[in-house]
């Protein structure tokens, strides 16, 4: 079990948390030393400057499953005023909590470990939230996907998998070897349609829409 963040909640069974051997210490680590040699990947510069458009100064930024933190540091950078960061693992937590305190921004970021599902009555609504390849890691799109949209006053941005043949395919074969393994990762293609329409009743319209491979970046902005 573990909190380090103000909420008051423990990270338990059920949470994030329980996939905390594959988004533990090595993992995040290893990503670590990854950003610091070439910056946010590809798809997060995206998501970060289609979160930017237009300028963030002033702004409120949530970044849900932050890992170590990419996204809001890039926003804050950008001119972004403060950052709530919630993720299930406590080990990327610990190493998004060092990279602030290295970028000089630890003050204006709350560190919050835990599942966002069941801490989203807790979070207040931020001006920008971000899942950067979130969605893929958590079974109920919907109950994510809705309190997450319900917290984001201006804009909302998210990586996740394109909803192709060949992700699902590959989603399937990652899952058997993670079976195999005995680890509880599993990786989930949610319905593009689905994720979207969510969205658009909470009143949001796509700005930004890009694309590789394996991922697609959508940035949405409040009608
Ligand atoms: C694949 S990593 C992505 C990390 C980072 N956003 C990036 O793109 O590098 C997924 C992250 O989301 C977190 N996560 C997954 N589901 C979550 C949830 N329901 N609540 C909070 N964090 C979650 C995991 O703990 C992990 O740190």
């Amino acid at each position: 079990m573990a909190n380090d963040g103000r909420t008051g909640a423990t990270c338990g069974p059920g949470c994030a948390c329980s996939v905390g051997n594959e988004f533990g210490e090595r993992s995040a680590r290893h990503d670590l030393a990854a950003y610091r040699r070439r910056g946010p990947e590809r798809t997060t510069k995206w998501l970060i400057e289609g979160l930017a458009v237009g300028g963030v100064d002033g702004l409120t930024v949530l970044d849900i499953g932050a890992g170590i933190g990419a996204v809001h540091l890039g926003l804050l950078a950008a001119g972004a005023v403060s950052a709530v960061d919630v993720d299930g693992s406590p080990a990327y937590v610990e190493v998004a909590r060092a990279e602030a305190r290295s970028a000089g921004v630890e003050g204006a970021v709350r560190h919050e470990v835990g599942d966002f599902v069941e801490l989203a009555p807790l979070i207040a609504p931020a001006d920008l939230v971000a899942l950067d390849r979130v969605v893929c890691c958590y079974p109920d799109m919907e109950a994510l996907i809705h309190l997450s949209v319900a917290r984001a006053r201006r804009r909302y941005g998210l990586v996740y998998p394109r909803d192709a043949a060949w992700m699902r395919l590959g989603s399937r074969a990652f899952n058997v070897v993670m079976r195999l393994l005995r680890q509880r990762t599993r990786a989930w293609i949610h319905r593009t349609a689905d994720v979207d329409s969510i969205i658009r009743d909470a009143g949001f319209a796509p700005r930004v829409e890009r694309a590789t491979l394996f991922w697609q970046v959508v940035v949405y902005e409040r009608t």
